[in-house]
């Protein structure tokens, strides 16, 4: 997988790039991410990324051409075997679809993304109709720019991508992938500071501690994030727990 990150801020990235997660995702070559500057791909002296709003207000618009130009280019070296469909052109705004799990595994099938991140009071809406193929929001409050978005989005994309997490850990019984918050866990001491771990953890019986992992999800979903609930399959006994927990 390669992504792309338009930004003013490149340097924003060099931190969170070179360590955890991403680290690992390009030193094993599984994704390789490049940062670039929306200011690289302008003509004037001043490097103009920006200007007034046509009809008046507040703030400053990014300017389309320097955010055409730098996709275009990074568009003009995708191989003619790659397919171009396989590329995804994401704006980062709060007023994008609201990221999820569900759209990180989403993205995490293209083999190209571009992300563009917006910023001052916003981007000329030509780049939106005829540029960008999707928008994405990672929830309801205004950030400063789209670069701490981008970071959340990769972050959530790139460990999804087979291998980058390695062979032990996995995804597949993450908080939200199941649609179920994860249950507790616990590592030694089995006690501490007189605090038991559950028994069943202990017996070494495989079955039962699969059902108690599965019975304390839907407890924990029931009691910390109910609406999630709807959209899972949870058998008749578990909805029976659910209800039961709703009486309470
Ligand atoms: N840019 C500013 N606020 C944002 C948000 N909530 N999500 C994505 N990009 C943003």
């Amino acid at each position: 997988m390669r992504i792309d990150i338009l930004t003013l801020f490149p340097q924003m990235f060099q931190s969170p790039l070179s360590s955890g997660i991403f680290k690992r995702a390009s030193d094993r070559k599984l994704v390789e991410i490049t940062v670039r500057n929306i200011r690289d791909y302008t003509h004037d002296k001043h490097r103009t990324v920006d200007d007034y709003p046509y009809g008046g207000g507040a703030g400053m618009i990014l300017k389309p051409e320097p955010i055409f130009e730098a996709v275009e280019a990074i568009k003009s070296d995708i191989r003619p075997e790659e397919e171009i469909g396989a590329l995804q052109v994401v704006l980062l705004t709060p007023q994008g679809r609201l990221f999820s799990q569900q759209i990180a595994l989403e993205l995490s099938r293209y083999s190209r993304l571009i992300l563009i991140c917006g910023h001052y009071e916003g981007i000329d809406e030509r780049v939106r109709e005829h540029l960008v193929t999707d928008e994405i929001s990672i929830g309801d409050y205004v950030l400063s720019g789209g670069e701490l978005a981008a970071m959340v989005v990769v972050d959530a994309v790139i460990r999804l991508v087979p291998g980058v997490l390695g062979s032990a850990a996995s995804p597949i019984d993450d908080s939200h992938t199941t649609g179920l918050l994860e249950y507790p866990q616990y590592t030694r001491p089995s006690v501490y500071r007189g605090w038991a771990v559950p028994e069943v953890l202990l017996s070494g019986n495989h079955a039962q501690i699969a059902k108690w992992h599965r019975e304390q999800a839907v407890i924990r979903t029931a009691e910390r994030r109910p609406e999630l609930l709807d959209k899972t399959n949870l058998t008749s006994s578990e909805r029976q727990l659910v209800e039961q927990l709703q009486k309470h």
